[in-house]
């Protein structure tokens, strides 16, 4: 039995301690923002925060989360820096099919929260690891900025 603190309710999970935190998320939990790519922390579809920094849920033994501040897809939005990039990706119109976004919302807002001005380079070195099969980098890396400028 694991006791997570996810969006801010503190749950319990009759779960192996090395089951990855994402299948507790999607699986047991049903928070099914966050997405399956790979399993092998290449692609960054399931990243979440964990105490406010990006992790890779789909290689993250959930007890070693137990006690810490976990914040998925579905509460970023109540964050500071989370509403202000959902604005943004809704104002430049990020998305197409959708599926690396939740990833890529979590990355940029927890790159936002901590960088409130990233220059390229601080965008390039936050966001490298989140792949987009349809190629929206170029608006992602708008959308960020859009944020950072406070529109
Ligand atoms: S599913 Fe975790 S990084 Fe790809
Ligand atoms: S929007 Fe389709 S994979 Fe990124």
């Amino acid at each position: 039995m694991v006791t997570l603190t996810i969006n801010g309710d503190v749950r319990t999970a009759d779960v192996p301690d090395d089951m990855p935190l994402l299948w507790v998320l999607r699986d047991v939990v049903g928070l099914t923002g966050t997405k399956f790519g790979c399993g092998i922390a290449q692609c960054g579809a399931c990243t979440v925060h964990l105490d406010g920094v990006a992790v890779r849920s789909c290689v993250l033994p959930v007890a070693a989360v137990a006690g810490r501040k976990i914040t998925t897809i579905e509460a970023v939005g109540a964050t500071p820096a989370g509403v202000k990039i959902q604005q943004a990706w809704r104002e430049l119109d990020v998305v197409q099919c959708g599926y690396c976004q939740s990833g890529q919302v979590m990355a940029a807002s927890a790159l936002i929260a901590s960088n409130p001005n990233p220059s390229d380079a601080d965008i390039d070195a936050a966001m490298t690891g989140n792949i987009c099969r349809c190629g929206t980098y170029n608006r992602i890396r708008a959308a960020i900025k859009h944020a950072a400028a406070g529109h």
